[in-house]
């Protein structure tokens, strides 16, 4: 016969034995939780080795930046130039970023050769340790801005740079070519050369629009074309907008005044 204790001490175990199965299954499913939600089960078994883990992650993270500001200062320093930090490091990453695009690097509007000078540096990438060595071309008239039509803050022959003063600043850099006057005019050596990364600098509407009928059929696929002064001129605005009105590439606007389009 089954006593009454007998039924207890049956149901208790049952019941333990049920618990127990709970108890394991919500374990498993806290650790789930911990470790694909928060993945920081390591941080819990592991605590110094997660900490150290982290840490040199974000500082080599951290580290990488802080080079490239500090090279941007240095070139700050040394020549005068047209674009703020963000700008400047937006340029920088850009001209890494598209290293494995086939073709080469081009600048319209170089003036004093500062942002020529992280374009050369990013593209030796000494300090992101990866090794571009594409072929460079820059392109200025070196007498300032050509004819100017916009009706707003430019005049022709502002911002009037130096050639030999520029080829001395990149002198370092290999696979550097310099051509002065007006572009168009002078991009007759590269109208056979595919691009990965072209920076338009140029700061009125027709050399935007001459620098893109050049260089955009002429842009390898995944290579990026960085132009400036898009929210800071109208007349740059517009020209941009029109020409990739019924283009696929999307304008894709920057935090800085720069627009960047990848082609497709
Ligand atoms: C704002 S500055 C460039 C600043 C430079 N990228 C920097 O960050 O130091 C604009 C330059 O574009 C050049 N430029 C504008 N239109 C040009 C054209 N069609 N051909 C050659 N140079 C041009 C001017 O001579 C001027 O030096």
């Amino acid at each position: 016969m089954l006593s009454f204790g007998m039924l207890k001490r049956v149901c208790l175990s049952q019941l333990s034995a049920h618990q127990g199965y709970i108890v394991k299954q919500m374990k498993k499913i806290k650790w789930f939780i911990i470790d694909r939600c928060f993945g920081i089960r390591n941080a819990f078994e592991y605590p110094f080795l997660y900490l150290k883990l982290s840490i040199t992650r974000s500082m080599n993270h951290s580290y990488k930046k802080l080079k490239i500001i500090n090279f941007i200062k240095r070139v700050k320093n040394k020549v005068p130039m047209m674009m703020d930090y963000k700008g400047a490091y937006q340029l920088f990453v850009l001209v890494h970023n598209t290293d494995k695009i086939q073709g080469d690097v081009a600048e319209v509007g170089v003036y004093k050769g500062g942002s020529a000078n992280l374009i050369c540096e990013a593209n030796e990438n000494r300090i992101l340790e990866s090794k571009s060595y594409r072929e460079i071309h820059l392109f200025d008239t070196f007498s300032g801005l050509p004819e100017v039509q916009d009706k707003e803050i430019f005049y022709k022959g502002q911002y009037i740079g130096n050639s030999i003063k520029v080829r001395k600043l990149l002198a370092e850099y290999i696979n550097v070519n310099i051509y002065e006057g007006v572009f168009p005019e002078t991009a007759e050596p590269i109208k056979n050369r595919v691009f990965s990364f072209v920076n338009l600098d140029v700061d009125i509407s027709q050399s935007v629009k001459d620098g893109l009928e050049f260089f955009y059929p002429r842009m390898s696929r995944g290579g990026a074309i960085l132009i400036h002064d898009y929210s800071t001129s109208q007349e740059i605005k517009d020209v941009v907008d029109g020409f990739f009105k019924e283009k696929p590439e999307p304008i894709i606007e920057t935090f800085v005044d720069q627009v960047i389009i990848v082609k497709n």
